[in-house]
């Protein structure tokens, strides 16, 4: 008998609902984005977010079931992203799976976003052994960690003050381009030269913190150099900033690998739909015989499969949450251990 999990995830700007089957076979992956809503402010306005969550989250959630071929009666949990995120938005999920929790007496599982997105990559790959290293980078966060298990992470690295997704958002901003700046500046960039522009693509971090990336030297030479050189083509600018964020993220995640002495690489998180990433990562694994799995690009924004399957993992250790769930806006991973290196 398959366990049928429905996922909710509201935590920024889209409202997902979907079915996942024993941790892997989505039945349905449903994702109403706010996009439009928020692009004429040039990012996302929590307030509004709320609200079109509030429209939008029954439907997504009838949609996921029907979709699957499902009605509640049939649903074994429900699970819930409890954070990080918006506060307001996080709330929307939370009540809607608090309910459906209580009306229907199926447990109720709390999700952190971050492991959802650690988590995408395995839906599509079962197969997956730890230990890994992972590399999120989302519009929130930029985050290296080796993994030994499901829920057993240890912190490499993290950004010092933007994170990956945050850079392409700022960066298309300063250059005139709509929210969200990263799919635009993938797309231009293709037709650029990343050699055009001299870029900063190396900050090494001492004390310790071997894997720490920065982002906003490289944002505030991109602003610079638009300043001094206004017409520059934007083709050829999206292609050099491009290249060097994916540079450091690559560098990186391959001598965490190799520091931790793993073959396998996980990338998720919304900018792992970037094709330069994803190009640059698999060619230096490969070269070095080791494996990188990522998501297929709607896997890699925000989506509720991946906290539906992610779910699964703790719906057969009984780890469900209490119906008095919070949101927690900064809710970080658990880490098992600090790494420390000087390497
Ligand atoms: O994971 P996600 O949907 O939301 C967060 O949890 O933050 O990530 C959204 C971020 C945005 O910053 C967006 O610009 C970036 O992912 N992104 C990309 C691409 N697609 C989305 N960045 C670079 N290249 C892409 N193709
Ligand atoms: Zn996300």
């Amino acid at each position: 008998m398959s366990c049928y999990i429905l996922g909710i995830e509201t935590s920024c700007d889209e409202t997902a609902a979907s079915v996942v089957a024993d941790g892997h076979k989505i039945l349905s992956n449903c994702i109403s984005s706010q996009i439009d809503i928020h692009q004429e402010f040039g990012g996302v306005v929590p307030e509004l977010a709320s609200r079109h969550h509030l429209e939008a989250i029954n439907p997504m959630v009838e949609l996921a079931l029907s979709k699957a071929g499902l009605d509640f009666d049939q649903l074994d949990a429900v699970a819930v992203t409890y954070g990080p995120g918006l506060i307001g938005s996080l709330l929307i999920g939370i009540a809607t799976a608090t309910a459906i929790s209580f009306t229907k007496h199926i447990p109720l599982i709390g999700i952190n976003h971050l492991e959802g997105h650690l988590y995408a990559p395995h839906l599509e790959h079962p197969d997956i052994e730890y230990p890994a290293v992972g590399l999120i980078v989302s519009g929130g966060h930029t985050e290296l960690i080796y993994i030994t298990a499901h829920d057993r992470y240890e912190l490499l690295g993290q950004t010092r003050d933007d994170a990956a997704g945050e850079a392409f958002d700022k960066v298309a901003k300063v250059m005139g381009l709509p929210y969200p700046g990263g799919p635009i500046i993938n797309k231009l960039a293709g037709e650029g030269n990343p050699k055009a522009i001299p870029l900063p693509r190396w900050t090494i971090f001492k004390n310790g913190h071997p894997f720490d990336f920065s982002f906003s030297g490289l944002k505030t030479a991109v602003i610079y150099h638009l300043r001094k050189e206004p017409r520059t083509d934007p083709k050829d600018m999206a292609a050099s900033f491009q290249q060097a964020a994916v540079s450091v993220l690559v560098k990186h995640a391959i001598k965490a690998a190799r520091f931790k002495e793993v073959n396998t690489i996980i990338l998720a998180g919304g900018v792992a739909a970037n094709t330069a990433l994803r190009e640059s990562l698999t060619l230096e694994a490969e070269a070095r015989e080791m494996k990188v799995y990522f998501p297929s690009p709607i896997l890699c924004t925000d989506n509720a499969a991946m906290i539906a399957g992610f779910a699964y993992h703790k719906y057969i250790k009984s780890e469900f949450a209490s119906l008095d769930l919070n949101a927690v806006a900064n809710l970080r991973l658990k880490v098992t251990t600090q790494a420390s290196s000087n390497r």
